[in-house]
C-alpha cells in the first residue's frame, strides 16, 4: 500500500514536471512567432497606411479648393487619426523610427491645419497644405523613399467618383 502510494506520487510529480516543460516550450515558441508577426505587420502596414494618407491628403486638398470645409474637416480628422495610430504603433521600418518621425514632422503640420479649417481661412489653409505636402516628401527623403514624391492634387483632374462641392442644404 505504502509502496504503490509512493509510485503514484512520483508519477503525479513527473507528470506535473512534464506538463510544465511542455507549456514553457509552447509559450516560448508562441512568443517568438508573435514577435515575428508583429514585425511583419508593422513593415507591411507602413505602405498600406501611406496609401490611405495619400488618399485623404488628396481629398483634403480637393475639399478645401471647393470651399467644402465640413468635408475638409472630415479628411483632416482621418489624417490626424492615422498619424496618432502610427505614433502609438511604435513602428521601426528599415532602421527608421517611423513613429518618432511622424510625431516630430507630421503631427505639428496636421495640427496647424486644424485651426485653418476651423477658421475656414482659404489663404492660411493653402500655405499650411503646401507645408503638409512638403512634410510628406521630407519624411520620404529622410527614410530613403525620396522617389515617392507627393504633389498637390490638380483640381482639373478629379479621379474620384465624388463631388467635392459643398452638399446642398438639407430641407
Ligand atoms: C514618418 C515618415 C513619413 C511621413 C510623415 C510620410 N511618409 Fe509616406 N512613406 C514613408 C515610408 C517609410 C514609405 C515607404 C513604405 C514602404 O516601405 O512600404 C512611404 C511611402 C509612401 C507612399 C507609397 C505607397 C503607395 O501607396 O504608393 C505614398 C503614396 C506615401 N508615402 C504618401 C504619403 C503622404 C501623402 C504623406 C503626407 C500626408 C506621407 N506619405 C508622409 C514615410 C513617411
Amino acid at each position: 500500500m505504502k509502496y504503490s502510494l509512493a509510485v503514484l506520487s512520483a508519477l503525479v510529480i513527473a507528470l506535473c514536471v512534464l506538463i510544465f516543460i511542455m507549456v514553457r516550450t509552447h509559450d516560448a515558441r508562441f512568443n517568438a512567432l508573435e514577435t515575428k508577426l508583429a514585425a511583419a505587420a508593422a513593415e507591411h502596414e507602413v505602405g498600406i497606411t501611406m496609401a490611405w494618407l495619400q488618399r485623404w491628403t488628396d481629398k483634403l486638398g480637393r475639399a478645401a479648393d471647393a470651399g467644402n470645409w465640413p468635408l475638409a474637416d472630415f479628411y483632416l480628422h482621418e489624417i490626424d487619426e492615422t498619424a496618432e495610430d502610427l505614433i502609438k504603433a511604435g513602428v521601426v521600418d528599415e532602421g527608421h523610427d517611423i513613429s518618432a518621425l511622424t510625431r516630430a514632422m507630421l503631427l505639428p503640420v496636421v495640427e496647424s491645419l486644424e485651426s485653418a479649417v476651423k477658421a475656414r481661412d482659404a489663404a492660411v489653409f493653402d500655405q499650411r497644405y503646401t507645408a503638409l505636402i512638403q512634410t510628406c516628401n521630407a519624411c520620404h527623403a529622410a527614410t530613403g523613399h525620396g522617389q515617392v514624391q507627393i504633389a498637390r492634387p490638380s483640381p482639373a483632374i478629379n479621379p474620384w467618383n465624388q463631388d467635392f462641392r459643398p452638399a446642398p442644404a438639407q430641407p
